[in-house]
């Protein structure tokens, strides 16, 4: 167990809406602490479960082969009190600059919308439109991370949490590593709802169908996972399932989660079982029909 309490505060700071941040020096390494945030749905939680979220969320990126920040969870005590808090590793090192998805849409002097607008027309047409990066490389990324948000059921892949890695010295500019996972996986449900849930097939599926609905519009609605990607409606979706499906490793997920820290059982079933229904639901349905509609075109 990691305790992040004494260890040498830097001054780097983070924005973000959804809880404190510090930064602090581990192992000689800069890392972004994130404490919990009070939970802004059930009122009855003393606070949320973003912080196993956000390492969960990223574990699950990186067990499908998508890079990803490096997160550690361990705790930090105030006041006497001590919280459970995920650790993320800076990846601006060196002189990089973290640049959102929401900098680079305002580059499309045209755009009808602003940078931090999700219509997802507007996103295509930046992907698109860009100069920056390989347009064919980020419309890959941009659906892959779809596809695993739709997994994970993360609802804030807003254009402010993803981005690229700027290089002001040589001009150069990567994608950065997956950031801010802390809305996937239910972080707002105690351990009573995860009860409920686990015993009710129905309260499941409200979740895997209906819920959580993606950071992404279309045509101004929030974006409903299971029913954008099992209409096989876009063909870069379609690409990306086809990609990530097989790369999703069930065994080695639960293993992650059995090796979660701090959790109890309660919790790694919950998380085990929300993840093998959504990975089944959505993700492989999906996969089914789209094989039959290409079987049926020879
Ligand atoms: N690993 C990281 N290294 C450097 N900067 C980061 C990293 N992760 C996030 N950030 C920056 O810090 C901000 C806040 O982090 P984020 O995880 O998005 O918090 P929140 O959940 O409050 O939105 C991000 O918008 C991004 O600019
Ligand atoms: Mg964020």
């Amino acid at each position: 167990m990691i305790d992040f309490t004494n260890l040498p505060v830097r001054k780097k700071t983070y924005a973000g809406a959804n809880g404190s941040k510090i930064s602090v020096l581990y192992n000689d390494e800069l890392y972004m602490l994130k404490f919990p945030a009070v939970p802004t749905i059930n009122k009855e939680m003393s606070y949320a479960n973003g912080c196993i979220s956000e390492y969960l969320g990223c574990h699950v990126f990186e067990s499908i082969g998508i890079p990803v920040q490096t997160t550690l969870l361990g705790t930090y005590t105030i006041n006497g009190k001590q919280k459970i808090v995920v650790a993320c590793k800076d990846f601006t090192m060196d002189g990089l600059v973290l640049q959102d998805f929401a900098s680079l849409k305002n580059t499309i002097i045209d755009s009808a919308h602003n940078g931090y607008g999700t219509e997802l027309s507007d996103i295509v047409k930046t992907l698109e439109e860009q100069s920056a990066i390989d347009p064919q490389l980020l419309i890959e990324w941009f659906w892959d991370m779809f596809i695993v948000d739709a997994f994970i059921g993360n609802w804030d892949r807003h254009n402010g949490n993803w981005g690229f890695l700027y290089a002001p010295k040589t001009d150069k500019i990567t994608l950065a590593p997956i950031h801010d996972s802390a809305s996937c996986l239910y972080p707002q449900a105690d351990e009573e709802m995860m009860q409920k849930i686990l015993a009710d097939p129905a309260e499941r599926e409200i979740r895997i169908y209906d819920r959580p609905l993606s950071g992404i519009k279309k045509n101004g609605q929030k974006i409903q996972y299971f029913k954008f990607i099992s209409s096989l409606e876009n063909d870069d979706c379609n690409k990306a399932l086809k990609r990530i499906l097989p790369k999703i490793n069930m065994n080695e997920i639960n293993k992650i989660i059995d090796e979660t820290p701090f959790i109890s059982d309660l919790q790694k079933n919950f998380y085990k079982t929300m993840l093998c229904e959504r990975k089944e639901k959505i993700l492989d349905f999906s996969y089914q029909k789209l094989q039959k509609r290409e079987q049926s075109l020879f």
